[in-house]
């Protein structure tokens, strides 16, 4: 564990690691996680800056010195780890100047500051898709129609962008380089609350870029072409989402929820999403109470259900679940999972009070043993899923057309909040 004189708070460049996104909380030398809690062993920067995590079982150590990182023991984490100071040596400031004359308003945010730093040492990554052959990606990536003009007509202009183009490729690049590794890739800028259209369209063109060769690798897994186009397609799913949240166009949300499906860790089987991830220490220890060996980081399937979907029956979630037993044992049979998972509001326990029990979401519910809540409500979170906003003041001005939109704002009027649900079940052979 780290020594406790060191600094609590700090960061870390991580290459090829998990690192960044799962982050929640640093307390008493553990970095705990979304998944759990991730043990890690590392020296950050003191400058109180973000900090990185190492899931257990990698580890390093190390100590501050000159403002730096020096590791002492870099554990397995292998050659791709690279230490704040290695990666700030590459840094060039000259290429930022660019990036600022091209884009006026580009934004000097810490995150978007990482990302430059995490980009800075890639090569010139994937050529990329231009013209007719980036519309039939887009396309495909079921984008909008109106968004797609919108990002052909930027693509057309980006001669005049070198800067944004060469952070483009090294983006690619960069996450291309995750694809089928088991980490989670870096913590992206997301650009939300640009006015600039090329970065509202910044990461459309990045994941359009990796599209072919994200493709081909799940080829070459023997993934067909159908699950491959799906699966993908949730770009165009989370456009949507984002005019719908922001009201423009482009994709400046879940950037790093589609860096799953790019980085080869998450298929569209049926109605269902399944994401390869592992057990977070409640999670386990809730399933290895009720008798089934489970530990923290076991391998697990996350189910997610995607939205715009229309409704999802008993019998289509059946379908999902079969489907997704015999697709990881045939495509990913080193992946030993035994159970799935599903953390979501859709298994929040107050929700049958409300419905009927013949509604698709409590039978959802049925098909899980469910274990645990959050510990802290979430109603911003439920009403942003059912209403598009996260604002819960008004609970008069709120549509009650349908018997969910009517239980959100029950609940809350019984004085109950909205927690959310954690269940699990077991993967079909
Ligand atoms: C999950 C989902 C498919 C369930 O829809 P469903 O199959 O219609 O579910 P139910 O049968 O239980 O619906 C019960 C009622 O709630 C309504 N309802 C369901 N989802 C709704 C939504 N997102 N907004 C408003 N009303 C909704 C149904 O129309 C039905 O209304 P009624 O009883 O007045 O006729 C749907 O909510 C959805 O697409 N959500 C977005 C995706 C999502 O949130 N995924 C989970 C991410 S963690």
């Amino acid at each position: 564990m780290p020594d406790g004189s060191l600094p609590r708070l700090g960061w870390v460049a991580l290459d090829g690691l998990k690192f960044l996104s799962r982050i929640s909380l640093w307390r008493d030398g553990v970095l705990t996680s979304r998944e759990g809690n991730a043990h890690v062993d590392v020296v950050l920067l003191p400058q109180g800056r973000r900090s990185g995590w190492i899931p257990g079982g990698s580890c390093a150590s190390g100590s501050v010195a000159d403002g730096g990182v020096e590791l002492r023991d870099r554990g397995d984490l292998g050659d791709g780890f690279r230490t704040s100071r290695e990666v700030s040596d590459t840094f060039d400031h000259v290429f930022v100047e660019s990036l600022a004359r091209e884009v006026p308003s580009w934004p000097r945010d810490e995150l978007t500051t990482e990302w430059l730093l995490t980009t800075a040492g890639e090569g010139q990554g994937p050529e990329p898709q231009r013209g007719q052959v980036l519309r039939g990606i887009l396309e495909d990536l079921t984008v909008p129609h109106r968004d797609i003009d919108a990002a052909l007509r930027i693509d057309a202009r980006m001669d005049r962008h070198p800067a944004v183009t060469a952070l483009r490729q090294r983006s690619a690049g960069v996450l291309l380089r995750h694809l089928g590794q088991s980490t989670t890739a870096p913590l992206l800028p997301t650009f939300n609350g640009t006015d600039d259209p090329v970065l509202r369209y910044f990461w459309v063109l990045v994941f359009a870029d990796m599209q072919p060769h994200v493709s081909a690798w799940h080829a070459e897994q023997g993934i067909g072409s159908e699950v491959s186009r799906r699966t993908l397609a949730d770009l165009g799913r989370q456009m949507t989402h984002n005019r719908r949240r922001f009201g423009y166009g482009g994709l400046t949300l879940n950037i790093d929820w589609l860096c799953t499906h790019f980085q080869g860790q998450l298929y569209q089987l049926g109605r269902l999403q399944f994401e390869m991830t592992d057990l977070g220490r409640t999670t386990a220890s809730e399933i290895a109470s009720s008798g089934r060996p489970a530990a923290v980081g076991d391998p697990a399937l996350a189910v997610h259900v995607p939205d715009y979907s229309g409704p999802f029956t008993p019998s289509d979630c059946r379908a999902s679940f079969a489907l997704a037993g015999s697709f990881f044992a045939q495509h990913f049979p080193h992946f030993m999972g035994e159970v799935m998972t599903c953390h979501s509001w859709l298994l929040d326990r107050r929700l049958p009070i409300y419905l009927a029990p013949e509604s698709n979401i409590v039978a959802f519910q049925r098909l899980f043993t469910i274990t645990h809540r959050e510990q802290t409500e979430d109603d911003a979170t439920l009403f942003d899923s059912i209403f598009g906003t996260r604002d819960i003041s008004d609970l008069d001005g709120l549509p009650q057309a349908t018997s969910l939109q009517r239980a959100m704002v029950n609940n809350l009027r019984d004085g109950h909040h909205w927690y959310g649900g954690v269940g699990w079940r077991p993967i079909e052979a």
